[in-house]
C-alpha cells in the first residue's frame, strides 16, 4: 500500500501495451517505420490513400489497394456531405475544435459500408463546413474524384487547390497518419479493446489529440512565432519564456530522443512549396535557437524539435485557418485510429492497467 510511482511510471513511459503491425517509433535512432517504410520514404512516393490501404490491410487481414481506397474515401465524403445538416446543429456556438467533436461524436454505421471509410471520409467534410461557417459561408460539397488531399483542401479553401498545394497537404497527411502508440492511439485502443465500436473509439482518440501535449501544440508554435516577431527578439524571447519555466511548443518528446524525423519530411515540403506565406528562414533560425537554448536548460534530457514546428509552418502556408489545424491533424490521423482500432479488436485484449493506491488507509472493516 501507499507505494509512490516514479515519474516514468506515472507516464508509462516504454511500456509496451499492444503488438502492431502498424507503425513503430525508435526514438533512440530518430526513426519511424510506417506499414513496413521510413515515413521519409513514404513521403516521397506513397499518396494518403495508398498508405491508408497498407495500414487498413495490415489491421484487417483484407487486401486493399490504393484504388480501393480512393473510391472508398470519394463516397464517404459525399456520404458525410448529405449528413452535414444532422451533425452541424450539434457544433452551434463552438470553436472549430470542439464543434468539430461534436460532429464527429454522432458518426454511426452506415448500411454495411466499412466504417473506417466512413470515419475517415467524413473528417474533412467536417473540418472544412465547420471552416467555412467561421468564414460566413456555406458548405463546399466535396469532389469525389478528387484525391483525399486536393478536396480536403477545396472544401476548406472554397477553391481548385494548386498542384504543389495538394502536394504538401498529401505528404502532410503521409508524415503524420500514424505513430506507434502515441497519446490518442492509446486511447482509441483502450476504448476499442472494451469491444467499443469503431466510431466511439475514434472520437475519443480526436479528445486526446486536441490537448496542447499531443495535437494542439500547432496553433500555439504559430502563436509563439508571432510573439518572437523578429530575428533580434529571438534570443530574448525565448531566455525569456525558458526562464519563466513555459514549455516551448513544437519542442521535446516523449519518446525521440533525437530529431523527430517527421520534422525534416515536413521542412522539405514546405521547401517544395514554396510558399509566399512561409518564412522558412525565420522560422529556422528561431528553430536553432531554442534547440540551443533547450540543450542549456536540460543538458541531460534531449529536447528536440518534434512534427508540431513544422506542421504549423506547413498549414499555415497552405492558408488553412489556424483554429482548424487540430481537426486537420485528425483528418489524417483517423486513417492510424481506425486501423489501431480494428487491430485492437481483432487480435487484443481488454486493456486495463492497475493505479498505485496513496490515500488514507482505512482501519479494519467493520461490516
Ligand atoms: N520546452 C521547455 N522545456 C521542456 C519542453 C519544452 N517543449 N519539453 C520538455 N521540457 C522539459 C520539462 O519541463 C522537464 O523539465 P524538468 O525536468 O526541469 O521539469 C524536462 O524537459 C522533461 O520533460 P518531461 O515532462 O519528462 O517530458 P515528457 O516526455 O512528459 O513531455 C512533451 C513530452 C509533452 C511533448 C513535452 O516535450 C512538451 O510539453 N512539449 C511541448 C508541447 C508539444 O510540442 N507538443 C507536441 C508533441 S508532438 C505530438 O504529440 C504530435
Amino acid at each position: 500500500m501507499n507505494v509512490h510511482l516514479t515519474k516514468s511510471q506515472i507516464g508509462l513511459d516504454g511500456v509496451p501495451a499492444a503488438e502492431t503491425v502498424l507503425s513503430h517509433v525508435d526514438g533512440e535512432r530518430g526513426e519511424l517505420v510506417i506499414a513496413g517504410e521510413h515515413v521519409a520514404d513514404l513521403a516521397g512516393k506513397s499518396s494518403f490513400e495508398g498508405v491508408t490501404a497498407r495500414l487498413w490491410t495490415g489491421a484487417t487481414g483484407k487486401a486493399l489497394s490504393e484504388a480501393n481506397v480512393r473510391a472508398s474515401l470519394g463516397a464517404a465524403r459525399e456520404r458525410a456531405f448529405r449528413r452535414l445538416p444532422e451533425l452541424l446543429p450539434a457544433t452551434r456556438g463552438l470553436s472549430i475544435v470542439d464543434g468539430f467533436r461534436a460532429a464527429i461524436a454522432p458518426l454511426r454505421a452506415e448500411n454495411g459500408l466499412e466504417h473506417e471509410a466512413t470515419i475517415v471520409g467524413a473528417f474533412p467534410v467536417i473540418a472544412g463546413a465547420l471552416v467555412q461557417r467561421a468564414e460566413g459561408g456555406d458548405p463546399i460539397s466535396p469532389d469525389p474524384t478528387l484525391s483525399h488531399a486536393a478536396d480536403t483542401l477545396a472544401m476548406l479553401l472554397n477553391r481548385k487547390p494548386e498542384p504543389r498545394e495538394v502536394a504538401a497537404l498529401d505528404a502532410y497527411f503521409v508524415t503524420v497518419c500514424d505513430h506507434g502508440m502515441n497519446a490518442s492511439t492509446f486511447t482509441t485502443r483502450v476504448v476499442a479493446s472494451t469491444q467499443a465500436d469503431l466510431f466511439a473509439a475514434v472520437t475519443a482518440g480526436y479528445c486526446a489529440l486536441t490537448g496542447p501535449l499531443h495535437g494542439g501544440a500547432p496553433e500555439p508554435v504559430l502563436e509563439m512565432l508571432d510573439a518572437i516577431g523578429t530575428p533580434a527578439r529571438i534570443k530574448p524571447w525565448v531566455d525569456n519564456a525558458l526562464e519563466r519555466g513555459e514549455r516551448l511548443m513544437g519542442f521535446g518528446h516523449r519518446v525521440y530522443r533525437v530529431r523527430d524525423p517527421r520534422a525534416d519530411v515536413l521542412k522539405a515540403a514546405i521547401g517544395r512549396l514554396a510558399a509566399d506565406g512561409a518564412d522558412l528562414p525565420f522560422a529556422s533560425e528561431v528553430e536553432a535557437y531554442i534547440r540551443q537554448a533547450l540543450r542549456r536548460k536540460n543538458p541531460d534530457r534531449p529536447l528536440e524539435t518534434n512534427v508540431e514546428f513544422f506542421t504549423a509552418i506547413l498549414l499555415d502556408a497552405l492558408a488553412i485557418p489556424r483554429p482548424a489545424f487540430t481537426p486537420i491533424f485528425a483528418v489524417a490521423r483517423a486513417a492510424g485510429w481506425t486501423a489501431h482500432a480494428r487491430e485492437q479488436q481483432r487480435t487484443g485484449r481488454l486493456i486495463r492497467p492497475s493505479s498505485s493506491y496513496v490515500g488514507p488507509i482505512p482501519g479494519p472493516a467493520n461490516g
